[in-house]
């Protein structure tokens, strides 16, 4: 028997999965850019009987203790840091993620990352607006080759191993450390570094400036997973005292970053405001994947992509 249940959806998304959701339920989307904010969101939770949630979501006991007749929350992502599984599961709430539909397009974007900043594209770009292109440089402008170049993976999980199958198609020497291996002594072989962890209390400022110490001067690092995976300090430090020789980060400790926070300003550090996932594809399949999750939670069946 299919009963009408309540949910709330914490923003706008694209694909047609949840036109199909609000035809047996009834969907509350909140129509702003921006998220609400946390009082905002536990009033308008407070029916629910599901929540879609984006990462930029708080899903904490203050949240669920709002939401009486809460059954299921399914986070529009792969990683759910941002939900608090263990007061989830003391309430009987199931939670679901987005794994697997978001792979390659992470995966891609990391290598858009890696090969703009081993090519040193920002700054091109820039002289060339700026009209300093003036002729073929010599000498100017060298970037790193990847090839015979060892690539360190931080994290042997599906975007992990995608980001791994490419660099051997670059001809990178691929090093994978996973849980038990000894980290820093695989980053002091690494040229390229690139981080694919959840974010745990473990894996917390995993880059720390002991790591950075570890790291070869001419070494890159790369995050496309979670910004506190990193110390957000001694990367800087590590960028503006030639440690590490430069960075790509799509995930940055807070997100946003402010405009003016003084880590734009490091040298050979590029930036993207958490991409990793935004093709039409991926997007539309991480809203299937989320609305089969909250139908399931719904009716009272086992998640088919349960939070790990
Ligand atoms: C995005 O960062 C995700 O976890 O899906
Ligand atoms: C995410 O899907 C991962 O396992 O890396």
């Amino acid at each position: 028997m299919r009963v009408m249940a309540r949910v709330l959806v914490t923003r706008r998304l694209t694909g047609p999965a949840l036109a199909r959701l609000a035809t047996a339920h009834d969907v509350d989307v909140w129509p702003a850019e921006l998220p609400p904010p946390p009082a905002v969101l536990r009033s308008r939770a407070a029916p629910a009987h599901g929540l879609l949630t984006v990462l930029t979501e708080r899903v904490d006991a203050e949240l669920l203790d709002a939401c009486p007749d809460l059954r299921v929350v399914a986070n529009y992502a792969v990683g759910t840091d941002n939900v608090d599984l263990e007061a989830c599961r003391a309430r009987g709430v199931a939670v679901g993620r987005t794994p697997d539909v978001l792979t390659a397009a992470t995966a891609d974007l990391t290598w858009a990352l890696i090969l703009a900043v081993a090519r040193r594209l920002p700054e091109a770009l820039a002289a060339v607006r700026a009209g300093h292109w003036q002729t073929f440089e010599t000498t100017r402008w060298l970037g790193t080759g990847l090839d015979g170049k060892t690539l360190l993976v931080v994290g042997a999980g599906r975007i992990g191993r995608a980001v791994a199958r490419r660099g051997e198609g670059f001809g990178m020497v691929v090093e994978t450390a996973g849980r038990g291996d000894d980290l820093h002594a695989a980053l002091a072989r690494a040229d390229v570094v690139t981080l694919h962890v959840p974010l745990t209390d473990t894996t917390h400022h995993l880059l720390d400036q002991a790591a950075f110490e570890a790291m070869k001067p001419e070494a890159l690092l790369f995050n496309t997973a979670r910004g506190p995976l990193v110390d957000r300090e001694a990367l800087a430090d590590a960028l503006r005292e030639g440690g590490i020789a430069g960075a790509g980060l799509d995930v940055t400790d807070p997100e946003p970053l402010h405009p003016e926070d003084p880590l734009l300003e490091v040298p050979n550090l590029l930036v993207l405001p958490h991409v990793g996932s935004a093709t039409r594809e991926a997007r539309a399949a991480m809203t299937e994947l989320a609305v089969r999750n909250l139908e399931a939670g719904l009716a009272g069946e086992p998640l088919p992509h349960p939070a790990a």
